[in-house]
């Protein structure tokens, strides 16, 4: 029985045992059999959730890239590594072998060199799904260049913000994007956010849209010219395991967001051999993960997870309603592909179409099924398994974060028996826990609780960039000695886990993971806004919307409702971006606060919801009155 390929339920409880009864000695062997090390590790594991710390494979010394495209040259040096399909259907896909991947990568490290970039330098990418993303990405790993992906949909205040955080020195963008029919200018918005930005020596930009831009002498580089003269060598830097690989920010339910950083050796490891066994991947398999590689999803599973496993991993440039609502099936025809991992939302989306959009492609090639982001309800996962997979592909319903880097709760398919909206077993090595409110570990079945991670799995995040106390905070100080994941959860009568959702001031919008405060702060740089709650509601393509709650000065009441929500949600675009505008407005004279002067969003979610049959005891409010106006405005 090889321990990397699970084949079958027995096997899964085996190697799950061996991997928590020890599991320095399970991951060794791993990290031993299936990767190559330029140096071997003298410790594989030293933690303390109390620091708190993580080191895995502490002394090793390897590089993520020789691990992802190298070591593949002399078994599959022609076989597709990244599949690109652009956005429009007239623009042939692009099969690019793993050949072409490594020239391409060592001619981009080669320009970031030129570029000054050295070992723990930042560089931020916002580049759409076009392969100069992959190659950029690829390119800082390779030179030991701490890569911040920042997806392309954010503003420029956001992007601002991001740049200053990690205090990024080039920036890789594009000229534009192609979304659909529209083609967004996405030069423009990086020139905007680097007035704000003085520690950016130099921005490379691709040429995508073929838009008129503007270049900043001695900033500015059109990226194709470099990569033109850049030698197609060169040589990896060698890392040492815990040496950040990258950051990635994620919302926090308040202030600024989190920069998780993830290092070199355990995330490898582990984003490899979840995809191995959660896909089920095979060596001629065409696997197809719809998400953005701007999000933690894209980084493990659309290129660092496949690519250490010699996959064939597609990235789409467009979206799922372009040319109609066929294109993801259309896709999926035209490559066989074997694997299709996306979000509820997607699913929801397509489930609202006329079902001929599907039934008119040959989905036959399907094997494996993924949902990830956020819960996926009941009737989404029997549409999605009816008609996508014609009830013969199981679904893997997989739950983890940007903090987790890699799958964390999972059915392994074909071996683990799926329950619709359960995300089922923990995945090898990961040990759940649910915790009641006091702190205390709730054993058995059939209980509900706060989702929590007792043992450190590979790919946990190991600090949040430049701010170590707000990790600890964040995430180890609710339970003692426990990874808090700010997830509500319960455990069936068999052990299923299933997710309940965030039991934080977080919202998933559309599989995008929003703070209630950054979007709060937003409103209330408005000129007539006093002051302002967002909560989610229920909805039924986004899973959740935002409704906004707002007091406005006095000095604004007399103005146009309408109005003022066109250009509240106007600043929300500019300071966040389109992702967070608010689809309810109202205005209130008041929010319900404690006597502490805490905003009760409990009630506010109520009322937004359209629930209010047992909105509690009111009576201890601040201001107990406003519960009622509130509820007139809105009409509930
Ligand atoms: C939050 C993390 C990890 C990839 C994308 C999101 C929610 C994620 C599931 C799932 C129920 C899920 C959780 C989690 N979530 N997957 N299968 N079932 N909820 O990453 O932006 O860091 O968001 O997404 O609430 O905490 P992220």
């Amino acid at each position: 029985m090889s321990n990397y390929h699970i084949k079958n339920l027995e096997e899964y409880f085996q190697i799950y045992r061996k991997s928590v009864r020890n599991p320095e000695l399970f991951w060794e062997e791993i990290a031993e059999e299936h990767f190559v090390w330029r140096k071997r590790w003298n410790n594989i594991l030293s933690w303390d959730f109390e620091k708190p710390e993580v080191k895995w494979f502490e002394g090793a010394q390897l590089n993520i890239t020789e691990n992802c495209i190298d070591r593949h040259l002399t078994k599959y040096s022609d076989k597709t590594a990244i599949l690109f399909e652009p956005n429009s259907v007239d623009e042939p896909a692009q099969h690019i072998t793993y050949k072409q991947l490594y020239a391409q990568v060592n001619k981009m490290s080669n320009v970031l060199k030129l570029q000054g970039v050295k070992k723990g330098d930042r560089v931020c990418i916002y580049l759409p799904m076009i392969p100069e993303l992959a190659y950029a990405v690829l390119a800082c790993a390779r030179i030991g260049a701490i890569h911040s992906v920042v997806f392309a949909g954010f503003s420029s205040t956001a992007l601002a913000t991001r740049i200053n955080d990690c205090d990024a020195s080039v920036v890789i963008t594009a000229d534009g994007s192609y979304r659909g029919a529209k083609s967004i200018d996405l030069k423009s918005i990086v020139d905007e956010a680097l007035n704000d930005c003085p520690g950016v020596k130099s921005v490379l930009v691709a040429e995508r849209t073929g838009g008129k831009m503007n270049l900043v002498s001695d900033r500015d580089h059109l990226l194709a010219p470099l990569m033109k003269g850049a030698s197609e060598e060169c040589a990896i830097e060698v890392m040492d395991a815990e040496d950040p690989l990258f950051i990635l920010y994620t919302s926090g339910s308040t202030g600024k967001p989190k920069g998780m950083v993830h290092s070199c050796a355990g995330y490898m490891v582990y984003t490899a051999y979840t995809f191995k066994n959660i896909f089920q991947y095979r060596e001629d398999d065409v696997y197809w993960c719809t998400a953005d590689i701007g999000w933690i999803t894209g980084h493990s599973y659309i290129l660092y997870g496949p690519l250490a496993n010699g996959a064939t991993t597609v990235m789409f440039e467009g979206v799922p309603s372009y040319p109609d609502y066929g294109r993801f099936w259309e896709v999926v025809e035209k490559h066989k592909i074997t694997q299709f991992y996306t979000a509820p939302t997607a699913i929801r989306a397509l489930a609202k179409e006329p079902l001929e959009l599907v039934e008119k492609y040959d989905l036959s090639s399907l094997k494996v099924l993924g949902s990830v982001g956020e819960p996926i309800n009941e009737e989404a996962w029997h549409w999605y398994n009816n008609n996508v997979g014609k009830k013969e592909s199981p679904i893997v319903d997989t739950w983890w974060q940007t903090e987790t880097g890699g799958i964390m709760i999972s059915p392994i398919p074909y071996s683990t028996p799926t329950k619709p909206t359960f995300a089922t077993l923990p995945f090898i090595g990961v040990q759940p826990a649910l915790m009641d409110e006091n702190g205390k570990e709730i054993k058995g079945n059939q209980v509900e609780g706060r989702l929590c991670i007792k043992f450190p799995w590979p790919s946990i995040a190991r600090t949040i960039w430049g701010n170590h106390e707000r990790y600890r905070e964040t995430y180890f100080s609710a339970y003692k000695n426990m990874y808090f994941t700010g997830d509500g959860a319960s455990r069936d009568a068999v052990g299923y886990y299933r997710i309940t959702g965030r039991v934080d001031d977080v919202i998933i919008v559309s599989g995008h993971n929003l703070g209630t405060a950054p979007i709060e702060d937003a409103i209330n740089e408005h000129q007539g806004v006093a002051e302002s709650a967002i909560v989610g509601f229920p909805h039924d393509i986004k899973g959740n919307a935002l409704f906004g709650y707002v007091i406005l000065k006095e000095e604004a009441n007399s103005r146009d409702q309408d109005e003022l929500r066109i250009e509240i949600n106007r600043l929300i675009s500019e300071k966040i971006g389109p992702i967070a505008k608010l689809d309810k407005i109202v205005f209130v004279p008041g929010l319900p606060k404690t006597r502490s002067g805490k905003i009760m969003r409990r009630i506010l979610r109520k009322i937004a919801s359209n629930d209010v049959s047992n909105l509690g005891d009111v009576s201890t409010l601040l201001n107990p009155d406003v519960v009622e106006q509130i509820r007139k405005i809105v009409g509930v």
